[in-house]
């Protein structure tokens, strides 16, 4: 056994989140890809059938009230909102984060123009993932802004008194770079904007502190880190203080203040709902519910202690194993910069990584050249980091 495959096991026996890895799903694969969909959780298959089979095949409309279906998308998050550091009320789930995005953007400029109709001007990160690039533009469009695409480094520069939103990505998801989300949150407030994060890349991760830094609006998925399921519903964090001016650029009957009301005016409810549109997508809202099971007792300092050993334990393990100058990491190795996953640079990403799955180890590619390992805590163990390393130096070699 080689020195890192020994430590590796080490490693593991002394892991305080090992018992965790039982309650998923999975099986010898090396599974680096819980950055696209996390592993499916032991708990899911069943209560989704109960949901299924009882709730709707028995009680049918009952469970609207029975089952509290009504109540599923601010319950649900409740419970996602301790992972982002936010106190209860402030979070709701439901549709996409690309329609998260839209209205927390909207939502910001119209925020900005209430103290200042002027402000005329969107900053988005320009290396984000690309629906929030696209949904930005649009956004800017229907609000008669100009779009300012920006590095997230480079955005206190562009900051002035025309600035009414910034959206900007906590990781990103092709580097893995982590930004200084207090900084920034910082810069924003002091150029009399305001700050929406996406948390897609980060929640479930590491922490986030969306209250302790005063993020304005934030929204998230919640199939990665978070395990839902395959498109399972997002969910947009409003602050308190925000809440009562949230004017939301998707007014549907849900965030009503009266929905049974049937009324033609449109009045917003209060609190969290008024982040809601439509009818909630219950199926895949319950199966993330139950999916939430596996963060009970378990605390966001020892995901983000346990990501930072793995990920430096995989670069350990690549400096080790593969031929220098092979592959050049886009991931910074300093830690409050790094997310919780490791991107290699690498000619022939899209093959090799077609060659990795087929021995076991589960990365992605993301066009034109880089190799995406992501690193879940809660299942992955220092043993699959080492033998990825392995099977990545065989196949470049
Ligand atoms: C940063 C970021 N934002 C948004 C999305 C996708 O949004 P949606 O859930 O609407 O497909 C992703 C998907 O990987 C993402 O990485």
């Amino acid at each position: 056994m080689s020195e890192l495959a020994a430590r590796a096991e080490k490693l593991d026996a002394t892991d305080e989140l090992g018992g965790k890895r039982g309650e998923f799903v999975l099986d010898d694969v090396v599974y680096l890809d819980g950055n696209s969909l996390g592993a499916l959780p032991a708990v899911v298959p069943g209560r989704v059938e109960d949901v299924v089979r009882r709730q709707w095949g028995e009680l049918r409309i009952r469970s609207w009230e029975e089952s509290d279906w009504w109540t599923a998308p601010e319950r649900i998050g409740d419970r996602i909102a301790p992972l982002v550091g936010a106190a209860p009320g402030q979070v709701v789930v439901g549709d996409s984060t690309s329609v998260n995005v839209f209205k927390a953007l909207v939502g910001a400029v119209r925020l900005a123009r209430l103290t200042d109709p002027a402000r005329d001007e969107i900053v988005v990160d320009a290396t984000t993932f690309p629906t929030d690039g696209y949904i930005a533009e649009s956004a800017a469009r229907l609000t008669g802004c100009t779009l300012r695409p920006v590095a997230p480094a480079d955005v206190p520069a562009v900051l002035g008194d025309r600035t009414a939103a910034v959206l900007l990505n906590h990781v990103d998801y092709r580097t893995g770079r982590l930004h200084d989300l207090p900084g920034l949150t910082a810069a924003v407030h002091a150029a009399g904007a305001y700050a929406v994060w996406d948390l897609c890349h980060s929640a479930g991760a590491l922490p986030v502190g969306l209250d302790e830094h005063g993020v304005d609006l934030a929204v998230g998925c919640t199939y990665k880190y978070l395990n839902g399921g395959p498109g399972s519903p997002a969910y947009l964090y409003v602050r308190r203080e925000l809440q009562d001016r949230f004017d939301s650029p998707l007014p549907g009957w849900n965030s009503h203040a009266e929905p049974f009301g049937m009324r033609t005016d449109y009045e917003p409810a209060s609190g969290a709902p008024r982040g809601r549109v439509g009818t909630p997508d219950i199926l895949s809202m319950l199966a993330l519910e139950a999916a939430l099971d596996v963060w009970d007792g378990v605390s966001v300092e020892a995901v983000r202690a346990k990501s930072l050993a793995l990920t430096d334990f995989f670069l350990e393990c690549v400096a080790e194993y593969v031929p220098a100058g092979r592959v050049a990491c886009l991931t910074p190795v300093a830690h409050e910069e790094r997310g919780s996953q490791i991107a290699l640079r690498c000619d022939d990403a899209g093959d090799v990584m077609k060659r990795l799955i087929e021995q076991g180890v589960v990365g992605d590619f993301r066009a034109p050249d880089v190799l995406r390992f992501g690193f879940t805590p809660l299942y992955v163990g220092f043993a699959d980091v080492e033998r990825a390393a392995r099977v990545l130096a065989r196949t470049l070699a």
